[in-house]
């Protein structure tokens, strides 16, 4: 969907912006909203729609919400960008903040942020610390960092990042003629969640919607604190992006569920594994494994019969499969080496 406008000019008059802020871009928006016939095949649905977030400069949806942060940041005289992440937000923190000339910092749990997502951090020059616990405990730190005024906070807790974000609801919105049935998306920190719901919310005196979906967030059995009704202490799941045990935007996540008339529900690592493959392999479509949430969702829902007068849905597709190579690499074993004939190649293709 080429749009030729920077995301900040497209959506200017429903965005915090002024004639002062920076058209900072790198092309973010203007996602593909792809159809997925299996899906509908699958679950008997009229309409499956895919909106694919991983198209974005950086390879996730952050990338929405992280223009209009960092031009405001720019804007009202920062000198330098802050974030803790599983790995997206730092990704395009350190991308647009690189693009903006601004010093980024990124604080990530140990040992738990996908390769994709840390060489990007280091390939556009952010400063990068690694502490010993959970996202949760990296948000902490860069709260008391940010605190101290030197550099601004640009996790979903700076309401820009929000704003940007929401202007995924409008395209859903414009490219169907209205907004869907409802809406299935992943949930780790709850800034996404509350960022469609405003923008679904919006969209309506925006003249893009008549209607508002129902919104139906899943999270990760091991990190499902929305769902217990508690925070996790160790939250655990394949999916490192969505791997957060207290969400940051929490009552507005739980507002969004309760005014959609919507729902909260855990899928597990087999069921997001399950949909992250069938993902690449029927639809040609390459997400990380925390994306394939929002279909793993889905198809759960499907089963349960949660699905009753849903005609035309959207799942998230949050972000690029490139991100976790790891998590693809271990879909196969050692790849098969033979000398370069044609007979030897067609023998191992006969038997594998
Ligand atoms: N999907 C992906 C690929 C993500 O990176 C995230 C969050 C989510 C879903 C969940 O979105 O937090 O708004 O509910 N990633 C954050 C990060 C936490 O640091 O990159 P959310």
């Amino acid at each position: 969907m080429p749009h030729g406008l920077s995301l900040i000019e497209r959506y200017a008059a429903l965005l915090p912006v002024g004639p002062r802020t920076p058209r900072l871009t790198l092309g973010e928006g203007g996602t593909p909203l792809v159809r997925s016939g299996w899906l509908e095949r699958e679950l008997g649905i009229d309409e499956v729609w895919l909106k694919c977030e991983g198209a974005n400069p950086t390879g996730s949806f952050k990338d929405r919400g992280m223009v209009i942060a960092v031009a405001k940041a720019v804007e009202e005289g920062s000198r330098a960008v802050l974030c803790a992440s599983t790995g997206n937000t730092a990704a395009s923190a350190a991308a647009y903040a690189a693009r903006a000339g601004l010093p980024c910092t990124v604080i990530l749990p140990a040992g738990h942020v996908a390769l994709g997502k840390l060489v990007q951090a280091i390939a556009f020059g952010a400063r990068i610390v690694a502490v010993r616990g959970a996202f949760d405990a990296a948000l902490t730190v860069v709260r008391e960092l940010g605190a101290s005024g030197e550099a601004t906070l640009v996790n979903s807790v700076n309401p820009y990042r929000i704003e940007g974000q929401k202007t995924a609801a409008f395209e859903i919105c414009e490219a169907l003629g209205d907004a869907p049935d409802a809406l299935f998306i992943p949930v780790g920190n709850a800034g996404n969640i509350t960022a469609y719901w405003r923008g679904f919310t919006q969209a309506p005196a925006a003249g893009l919607a008549k209607k508002r979906p129902r919104m139906f967030g899943f999270q990760a059995e091991g990190a499902a604190p929305l769902v217990k009704g508690a925070p996790v202490d160790d939250p655990q799941t394949v999916a490192t992006a969505i791997r957060i045990g207290n969400p940051a935007s929490w009552d507005s996540a739980i507002r969004a569920r309760d005014e959609s008339k919507g729902a909260i529900e855990a899928v597990s690592d087999a069921q997001i594994m399950d949909a992250y493959q069938s993902l690449a392999r029927r639809d040609g479509v390459f997400v990380e494994p925390a994306s394939a949430a929002s279909v793993a969702g889905l198809r759960a829902r499907a089963r349960a019969g949660g699905l009753t007068g849903l005609r035309r849905v959207v799942c998230v597709l949050t972000g690029n499969g490139l991100k976790d190579p790891d998590s693809a690499r271990a879909l196969a074993g050692p790849l098969a080496e033979v000398d370069a004939t044609a007979e030897a190649v067609r023998r191992v293709l006969a038997t594998s």
